[in-house]
C-alpha cells in the first residue's frame, strides 16, 4: 500500500534528457537516455493521449475502456523542436516537452497555461510484483476546482481531497468513505474559466489527489500498469464530458419504460406478495413500469434456478405481470455455488471458465450462495457462455432486464472484500493477477450479461443494471449507487453521486430511493422520491430488515407526494428520452450540475444541491426535515417557478417556498418542455395530444423532442421523429416555428400548446401564414390552444 508520502519518495525515479525523438504520423515518441519513451499520439485537435514507459519498449496496448468507434482524426497537427523543448501543435492546444526532464506543459493557441506537470511522471519500482507503480503530478494553480471521478461521496468539486479507486462492496458506506463501488479514473480541472479533462487509463488500483498533500500540486498514481493517460482539452466542460463520453462510448437508448418507474426491494415472494405489491400499484394509480426479484427467487442463491415453492410457473407470472404493463427484472450474481448437481457449475468446471489463483487452484470464496467460484469475465470465451445462459430466462420466461450485483467482485468473511491479488485472469489474451482485472471484473460480468440479454430480448432493447463499473461500463448497463442508508445525509450524498456519475460519462444511474439499509421516515422518503424522479434511474429499493418501502408504508400525505411526483415523471417521459437521446447521440450528460451549466460564474464552483435536469429545468432537493422551503442558488438567466409560473432572475441566491408536496423546480424561460398524459406504465394509453408548455422569453430559444417507437431498433434505421422548436419573443408577439426529421410518425395528430407567461393579450393567432379562427375566451382562461401537428410557423400577435 502506498502511503502519504509517495510523491516525495526518495526512491522515485523520473526521466531524464531527451535523446531522440521520432514522428509516426499521429504520433511522437521521444527516448530519454534511462531508456523512459514517451509517446504521443493525437486523437483530435482536443484530445491527447500520453503513454510512459520506462522499460525501452512499449506491451501490448490494450484498453476496456476505450470504445473503439469512438471518433477521432484531427485538423492540425506539427511537430517542432525549439531550443529547450519540443511542441505539438494541433488546431486547439500546444504541447511543450522539455528536453532536460521530459516535463510538459499544455497551453492554448492564446498561449494560456491549462496545464503543467510539477514533477510529472515518475515512478517507483516494484520488487514485489515487478513493474512500477507510476506516478504523475501537475502544478495547481490556486483557485483551480476538480471534478468527476465517478461515484466518489463527497462535495462536488473534489478540491482538497484524495481518492482511491479500488471497486468495493461498501454495505452502509458513509459520506466521504473511500473507495466505493465504481472505478472511473477521470476527472475535470477548472481553472481561470478553462475546463480540461484527464483520463488516466490504468485499471490498477489507482489514486488521486487534488492539493490534499500539497496545496499547489494535484496528483494520481496507481500501483502498476502504464502512465498512461488522455489529455482533453473543453475550454468548456461541455467539450471535456462529451469527448471523454465518447472516447469511453455512449450506449444504445433503453427501452423507453426503462425510464419508467422501478419498485425493488429484498426480497419480493413467494408469487402472491409480488402480485400484491403489483395490484396495489394500479390500486392507488402510482405509474410503475419495474418489479425486481432479489436473490431469494433462486433456488438456494444459484443463478439461472427458481424456488418452485415461491414461484411455481415464472412464466406464467411474467407473462400475467406484462399483461398489467409490469416488466420483471431478476438479478443475476457472479458467485456460482460449489455444488455437483448445479448444472451451470458443472458447465463451468468441465469448460474450465473460473478464475483461478496463481498455483492453480480455483478462486474460492463465500457468497450468498455459501461458497463459490467465479467466471473470469475476462475472458472472451467466459462472456460468450454466460451470454448464452441468458436463454431461458429471456426469451422462455420473458424476463425484460436483469441485474448484475456483488461483481466487485465481493466476497463476504474476508477482510479486503475480495479476491486475493494473486487470482489469474485472462484480461482477453493479456494474462494478469487480480490487481490489473480487479476493477473491471464488473464492467465484463455486464458487458457479457448485456449481450446476452440483447441476444434473447431482440427485436426489443435489453435492460442491464450493474453496481460495479468500471469508465466505459455505460455501454452496457445502468448502474445504482449501492448499499446506501436511509438518512438525509445520505439523500445529500444520492445528488452529488449522479450528478457526479452523470459528468464521468455513467448517465444512466439512480440511488435506492428511500435508502438501502434502515428504515426511512415518511418525509424522508417523500423527499427522496421528489428527487428520485429527476434522476435518470428511478428505483425504490431497500434490505427490507427493517419494515416496507412500498409508497404505501407511509401515511396518505406520502402517498400522494410519490403519485403526484411519479406521475410528473410519466408526464416528462418524452423530456427525459430526448435528455438520453442526447446523450447517445451527442454523449451530453442528462443532469449537469450548475458548474457545468455556466462554468463562467464562480458562484457555481462549489455549488453541490441544483442541478439542471436535461437542458431546461432546474431542480433543487429539499434535504432538511422539516422545511418550508430553502436557499438555493438560481444560475444567470430567467427561470420560471414552476409551481407558481412566476417569473424570476437568476445569477443569485434566494428563499424559495415550497410546501411538502414541492421541491424548488425551475423552467428555462424561452422551453418548450413536452409532456405525455400520466399513464400507469409506458404504452398503456394511446392519445391523440402531445402538450407542449411554452415559457415565454423575449428573445430565441431552441428545444428539441425526439421520439420514437419507445422500443426496438427501428430509429436506427432513421424511423425516428426529432422535433426542434424555435421560439422568438417580442413585446406583443411569439413565434414558434418547428422544423421536423426523421420517418417517424408519431401516434398523436394534435399539440396541445400552454402559454406560460405571456406578457400581452392576445388579438389575433396565425398558422403559417394564416390567421385562424380561436375562442378568446378558452385562449383567455386556460392559456391553451390545440392545433394540429403540421405546421411550421405559429405566430401569436398581442392588442
Ligand atoms: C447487495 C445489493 C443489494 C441487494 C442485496 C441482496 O447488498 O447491493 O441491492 O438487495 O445485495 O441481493
Amino acid at each position: 500500500m502506498i502511503t502519504n508520502t509517495e510523491l516525495e519518495y526518495k526512491g522515485d525515479l523520473y526521466p531524464t534528457k531527451i535523446v531522440s525523438f521520432e514522428h509516426e504520423v499521429d504520433s511522437v515518441f521521444f527516448h530519454t537516455d534511462n531508456s523512459v519513451i514517451l509517446k504521443v499520439t493525437v486523437l483530435r485537435d482536443s484530445l491527447i493521449r500520453f503513454r510512459f514507459t520506462t522499460k525501452g519498449y512499449f506491451s501490448n496496448d490494450f484498453s476496456y475502456a476505450i470504445d473503439k468507434s469512438h471518433s477521432h482524426g484531427y485538423n492540425f497537427l506539427e511537430v517542432s523542436e525549439v531550443e529547450d523543448y519540443y511542441q505539438i501543435k494541433t488546431s486547439k492546444v500546444q504541447c511543450r516537452i522539455q528536453k532536460i526532464d521530459m516535463r510538459l506543459s499544455i497551453f492554448d493557441l492564446e498561449d494560456h497555461l491549462i496545464l503543467e506537470d510539477e514533477l510529472g511522471f515518475h515512478w517507483e519500482e516494484s520488487y514485489e510484483y515487478g513493474g512500477n507503480i507510476v506516478k504523475m503530478s501537475k502544478s495547481s494553480k490556486d483557485g483551480e476546482c476538480f471534478y468527476g471521478l465517478g461515484d466518489k461521496a463527497t462535495q462536488l468539486n473534489l478540491k482538497g481531497k484524495r481518492l482511491e479507486n479500488f471497486a468495493t462492496d461498501q454495505y452502509a458506506f458513509q459520506k466521504d468513505q473511500e473507495p466505493l463501488y465504481k472505478v472511473v479514473p477521470f476527472y475535470i480541472g477548472l481553472h481561470n474559466k478553462k475546463t480540461y479533462g484527464i483520463f488516466f487509463d490504468n485499471t490498477f488500483r489507482t489514486y488521486f489527489d487534488f492539493c490534499h498533500e500539497r496545496r499547489n500540486v494535484s496528483s494520481y498514481w496507481a500501483e502498476g500498469g502504464e502512465m498512461n493517460y488522455y489529455f482533453i482539452y473543453g475550454p468548456q466542460m461541455q467539450d471535456v464530458v462529451t469527448t471523454f463520453t465518447d472516447l469511453t462510448g455512449k450506449p444504445e437508448l433503453p427501452p423507453l419504460w426503462a425510464l419508467g418507474y422501478h419498485q425493488c426491494k429484498w426480497s419480493y415472494y413467494p408469487e402472491s406478495n409480488l402480485k400484491e405489491v403489483a395490484a396495489k400499484f394500479r390500486e392507488l394509480k402510482i405509474p410503475c413500469d419495474a418489479l425486481y426479484l432479489d436473490i431469494d427467487y433462486m433456488e438456494g442463491f444459484r443463478c439461472f434456478t427458481w424456488n418452485k415453492e415461491y414461484f411455481p410457473d415464472p412464466k406464467r407470472m411474467v407473462a400475467e405481470l406484462a399483461e398489467d404493463g409490469f416488466k420483471t427484472v431478476v438479478i443475476i450474481d457472479p458467485g456460482i455455488k460449489i455444488d455437483k448437481e448445479y448444472s451451470i457449475y458443472k458447465e463451468a468446471l468441465e469448460k474450465d471458465y473460473f478464475c483461478k489463483r496463481a498455483d492453480g487452484p480455483y478462486m474460492k470464496g463465500k457468497v450468498w450462495p455459501g461458497e463459490c467460484n467465479f467466471p473470469d469475465y475476462t475472458n472472451p470465451a467466459v462472456r460468450e457462455w454466460w451470454a448464452g445462459l441468458f436463454k431461458e430466462l429471456v426469451s422462455d420466461i420473458g424476463v425484460k432486464g436483469v441485474w448484475n450485483d456483488m461483481n466487485e467482485p465481493a466476497v463476504m468473511e474476508v477482510p479486503n472484500k475480495t479476491f486475493p491479488m494473486d487470482v489469474r485472469h485472462d484480461y482477453d489474451g493479456n494474462p494478469c493477477s487480480h490487481r490489473k482485472a480487479h476493477n473491471i471484473y464488473g464492467t465484463q460480468m455486464a458487458r457479457a450479461t448485456y449481450h446476452g440479454v440483447k441476444r434473447f430480448a431482440y427485436p426489443k432493447r435489453p435492460f442491464v443494471i450493474t453496481r460495479s463499473a468500471y469508465a466505459g461500463a455505460q455501454r452496457y448497463s445502468s448502474s445504482w449507487t449501492g448499499d446506501n442508508v436511509a438518512s438525509w445525509e445520505h439523500l445529500w450524498v444520492a445528488n452529488i453521486q449522479v450528478q457526479r456519475m452523470s459528468i464521468s460519462g455513467m448517465g444512466f444511474t439512480g440511488s435506492d430511493i428511500g435508502g438501502f439499509a434502515e428504515q426511512p421516515s415518511g418525509e424522508l422518503y417523500a423527499r427522496w422520491i421528489q428527487l428520485g424522479v429527476f434522476h435518470p434511474f428511478c428505483r425504490t429499493h431497500s434490505s427490507g430488515d427493517h419494515g416496507n418501502q412500498e409508497p404505501w408504508a407511509f401515511d396518505e400525505e406520502v402517498i400522494d407526494i410519490t403519485r403526484k411526483f411519479v406521475s410528473l415523471r410519466y408526464q416528462l417521459l418524452p423530456y427525459l428520452y430526448t435528455m438520453f437521446w442526447q446523450y447517445i447521440e451527442e454523449a451530453i450528460p442528462m443532469l449537469k450540475p450548475l458548474v457545468y451549466y455556466d462554468q463562467e460564474d464562480i458562484q457555481t464552483h462549489y455549488r453541490n444541491d441544483e442541478f439542471i435536469f436535461g437542458n431546461q429545468i432546474l431542480v433543487c432537493p429539499i434535504l432538511e426535515p422539516n422545511s418550508l422551503g430553502r436557499r438555493m442558488y438560481i444560475p444567470r438567466g430567467h427561470w420560471y417557478n414552476y409551481w407558481t409560473n412566476q417569473e424570476v432572475k437568476g445569477g443569485k441566491e434566494i428563499w424559495v417556498d415550497t410546501k411538502f408536496d414541492q421541491i424548488p423546480l425551475f423552467v428555462k424561460s424561452g422551453s418548450i418542455i413536452p409532456k405525455y398524459p400520466i399513464q400507469q406504465y409506458v404504452g398503456e394509453l394511446e392519445f391523440d395530444e402531445l402538450t407542449l408548455d411554452v415559457y415565454y422569453k423575449s428573445g430565441k430559444e431552441k428545444s428539441v423532442v425526439y421520439e420514437d417507437a419507445q422500443d426496438g431498433y427501428d430509429y436506427k434505421k432513421g424511423r425516428y421523429s426529432f422535433l426542434s422548436f424555435q421560439i422568438i419573443g417580442k413585446e406583443k408577439e411569439l413565434i414558434i416555428q418547428v422544423h421536423k426529421e426523421g420517418k417517424y410518425d408519431t401516434n398523436y395528430s394534435k399539440y396541445k400548446i400552454n402559454f406560460i407567461g405571456l406578457p400581452f393579450k392576445v388579438k389575433n393567432i396565425e398558422i403559417d401564414n394564416e390567421k385562424i379562427l380561436f375562442d378568446k375566451r378558452t385562449f383567455e382562461n386556460g392559456n391553451y390552444l390545440i392545433i394540429d401537428k403540421e405546421f411550421t410557423e405559429l405566430h401569436i400577435i398581442g392588442e
